[in-house]
């Protein structure tokens, strides 16, 4: 640290001048520097579905503005925390981070967080190939519960048509404050975070409690015109819901992307969508002649019907589809709900998605290793943890982050492969999954049954790649049986998959469902693999994954990254510095 060269006051002199260390440009961000994109998180009283809470939003807004970016370029976003004394980080779910390690948001695995009164220039570069449907959240605590948005990819021509589109942003809306919940879920005595009070669609909703006042609120609408086709992108920003949905008399929707990749036309009639999970569906808008008929009958609007599912008790919550012309009544839901919509249909869509275009699967005879994952849960002094093979991780468990600690020398943090292998995946020393460049991992994450006899369901999301989701069943996992089912089937690229319940409670610790992933090790890094509801992350449902040995991983040259070594340090801003970066893309 004494030979940092960037923290004398004529530091910022010097660095007018980009320079090239390591092959990477240093840049000082400052006036004559425009980012692309600024995001002011802020934490403050807010009302929505007229309920008032105080939330962390991003732009003084819940969810905050859609981001729309092109692939193939890139983008500097200037990320704000002017919160007086929570850390920030903000992560683009989906998108890898493979180019530019310190940009993904993942706070103590990549980055230092962002400190109070200060900002971040996160760089993006969506590849070519990238185009699709994202959103950005925060990653600490239970801010990601209301402090995200929409995140649109865009390429030149899409791969299907459509005349419009429209963007259904899913989100809970506790009643408990992010606080109260992180410390309820944290401390003695456990005290979980309660259910969500409703499930908002683009931050909009009234209440779901009967003879609630929804003075001041109203539903969330959207827009279609007779015989038009639109791309309808559903973004699962829940914190904790899973939902099952669909519309009403509008039974024609057609897949066309998951996560992030087009897929073949899959016909559906309703979606189930768990928390990190993204979906564009088609939707044809109505004849002239059947909206006619239908208001003959007394029908003017439709209704998006959302329904919780693997909760105690099941929540709906709606938004309106209008058609020009039609009622726009969007403060009373309907008197019973229009649709009827399945219970959790288990292994949804796996196995029977495809891909649009070849995506290089990985046979069973490339695979190099497999890692399983087994989850447990244990009380102990009544607080309750999830542990994976063993251990829990939450951002409180590295001294600082690893990416940090790999590039400050510190050895103790950086994995051996060694240990890892002889023990099943993980080195537990530093709690990280280590793997080298070139390997093809399969993943098992394995469910099993808690403690009390009771069983949940997780959507799980890997940072850093895609992989290649090779399908989930009951019990455990059995390789000969799973590559029979594999025949045929074309496995697509995801990020988030869900770790189903096949029963609601079972003997505690017996195995209960599992999921699988096969994974090309291309992009070196550290990388977070975790349960996305946010509780379950607050209580340790979170494994850390360091692709690439330390050659790979430290590809930028010490010198040039030291801004990012500390807390607080040369490569964030606060009111009175500018902040010191790098440029891992120099195409500007
Ligand atoms: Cu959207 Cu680490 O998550
Ligand atoms: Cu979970």
């Amino acid at each position: 640290m004494t030979q940092n060269p960037f923290s004398t006051v004529i530091t910022p002199l010097i660095l007018l001048i980009p320079s090239i260390v390591s092959g990477y440009q240093l840049h000082y961000h400052d006036e004559s520097f425009t980012p692309d994109v600024v995001l002011r998180v802020a934490a403050t009283n807010i009302s929505r579905a007229c309920l008032d809470r105080y939330s962390v939003l991003v732009n003084g807004t819940s969810p905050g503005p859609e981001l729309r970016l092109r692939e193939g370029r890139t983008y500097w976003i200037r990320v704000y925390n002017d919160m007086d004394v929570q850390n920030l980080t903000m992560h683009w779910h989906g998108l890898s981070m493979a180019a530019s390690p310190f940009s993904d948001g993942s706070p103590q695995a990549s980055q230092w967080p962002i400190a109070p009164q200060h900002f971040f220039d996160y760089e993006l570069h969506p590849d070519i190939g990238d185009a699709g449907t994202y959103f950005y959240h925060s990653h600490i605590g239970f801010q990601a519960v209301s402090a995200s948005g929409a995140l649109i990819i865009e390429e030149p021509e899409p791969a299907y048509e459509y005349d419009g589109e429209h963007t259904i942003h899913l989100s809970d809306l506790f009643e408990k404050t992010d606080d109260e919940i992180e410390k309820g879920l944290t401390s003695t005595p456990f005290v979980w975070s309660g259910e969500t009070s409703n499930v908002l669609v683009n931050g909009q909703g009234i209440p779901v409690e009967p003879d609630t006042s929804s003075d001041g609120c109203s539903m969330a609408t959207f827009l279609v015109e007779p015989e038009k086709v639109y791309r309808l992108r559903f973004i699962g920003a829940t914190a904790l819901s899973f939902v099952s949905l669909g519309f009403q008399s509008h039974n024609n929707l057609t897949i066309i992307e998951a996560d992030g990749h087009y897929t073949k036309p899959f016909e559906v009639e309703y979606l189930q969508i768990g928390s990190g999970q993204r979906f564009s569906v088609l939707l044809r808008g109505k004849s002239q002649e059947e909206l006619e008929q239908d208001r003959a009958n007394g029908i003017d609007q439709y209704f998006l019907q959302i329904e919780t599912r693997d909760r105690p008790t099941s929540l709906r919550s709606y938004a309106v589809l209008l058609y020009p012309g039609g009622g726009n009544d969007t403060s009373a839901m309907p008197a019973s709900p229009p649709i009827t919509l399945p219970n959790t249909t288990l292994g949804w869509l796996d196995y029977q998605l495809r891909p649009l275009t070849p995506n290089n699967f990985p046979t069973l005879s490339e695979v190099t290793r497999r890692v399983t994952v087994t989850i447990t849960q244990i009380i102990d002094n009544t607080v309750v943890t999830w542990l994976q093979n063993g251990f829990p991780w939450t951002e409180k468990f590295p001294p600082m982050p690893y990416l940090v600690a790999l590039y400050d020398d510190n050895i103790s943090m950086f994995p051996s492969y060694d240990v890892a292998v002889a023990y099943g995946g993980m080195d537990d020393s530093t709690r990280t999954f280590p793997a080298k460049l070139g390997e093809v991992l399969e993943i098992v994450i394995q469910n099993t049954v808690e403690v009390g006899g009771i069983l949940n369901v997780h959507p799980f999301h890997a940072h850093g790649a895609h992989f290649y989701d090779i399908g989930s069943g009951n019990g455990t996992y059995d390789l000969q049986e799973n590559e029979e089912r594999l025949k045929g089937t074309e496995p697509v690229r995801r990020d988030t998959t869900m770790l189903y319940r096949y029963a609601r409670s079972g003997i505690d610790g017996a195995p209960a469902g599992w999921r699988a992933w096969r994974l090309r090790v291309t992009n070196a890094g550290v990388w977070l693999v975790h349960c996305h509801i946010l509780q379950h992350m607050l209580m340790g449902m979170q494994t850390v994954w360091v692709f690439g040995d330390r050659d790979d991983v430290l590809r930028l040259g010490t010198p040039s990254v030291q801004g990012y070594l500390s807390y607080g340090g040369a490569a964030y801003g606060n009111s009175s510095r500018w902040p010191t970066c790098v440029h891992y893309w120099d195409d500007d």
